[in-house]
């Protein structure tokens, strides 16, 4: 079987955006020296998904910008202040001006990813279409078979027992479903939302631990 390279999953993100050019393909490239080492669900990986979800689910809304999306999305987490020092979206704005988009467009790009990721804003929907595909984007990788390794992977980088996150399963993961933003975000996290669920069920099941029930 030919390896999928990084380049060939970019390819079907601007595929399905229906949109092709060179800053999203250097994105891409941007994205994979940021994140180069990082294993703890926060990978490059993890933004190239994201960017792939976004795309997804751009194209079923209306009035959508599927570019700005995506470029959003590949940069959501370039400036995670659990990652990063940089202020004022630092890492996300030096490659957009060095990649030639216009300061108005850098400035749209950097209010959907803000709108995404502080977590002052989490409860409040964001005030764009294009904020709300990359929010659901975002939440979308944290279930689903990519969900449960995700938060295995997390776990393990912080030493916490398998049971630990089990509970995370609880008070987050299942709570998503029912904070998707577009109809298509929806659906997705439905299919998704029913895979923890036969997960934690057969989880439950192998272990014989009522614990693991809540
Ligand atoms: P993002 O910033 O991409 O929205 P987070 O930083 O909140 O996501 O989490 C990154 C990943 O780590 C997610 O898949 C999430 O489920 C997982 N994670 C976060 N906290 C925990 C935890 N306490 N236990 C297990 N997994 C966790
Ligand atoms: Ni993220």
């Amino acid at each position: 079987m030919i390896p999928v390279t990084g380049m060939d999953k970019i390819n079907d993100t601007i595929h399905a955006a229906a949109v092709d050019d060179a800053v999203l393909r250097n994105a891409a490239a941007f994205v994979r020296a940021l994140f180069a080492n990082d294993a703890g669900g926060h990978d490059a990986e993890h933004s190239m998904r994201v960017g792939r979800s976004a795309a997804l689910i751009a194209r079923e809304e209306a009035d959508c910008d599927a570019r700005l999306c995506v470029l959003a999305a590949l940069l959501h987490d370039a400036d995670d202040p659990k990652l990063f020092e940089t202020r004022g979206n630092a890492n996300a704005r030096r490659f957009l001006a060095a990649n030639g988009v216009s300061p108005e467009t850098a400035d749209r790009i950097c209010a959907i990813i803000n709108s995404v990721s502080f977590s002052a804003n989490r409860d409040a929907p964001p005030d764009s279409i294009e904020g709300m595909v990359v929010r659901d984007a975002d939440r979308l990788d944290a279930i689903g078979a990519v969900g449960v390794a995700r938060a295995f992977a997390y776990g393990g980088a912080h030493a916490r027992p398998m049971a630990e996150t089990i509970r995370h399963f609880h008070d987050k993961l299942l709570l998503l479903r029912d904070m998707m933003c577009t109809r298509t975000g929806r659906r997705l996290a439905e299919e998704r939302h029913a895979f923890l669920e036969a997960f934690l069920a057969r989880y439950r099941q192998e272990t014989g631990d009522p614990n693991d029930m809540i």
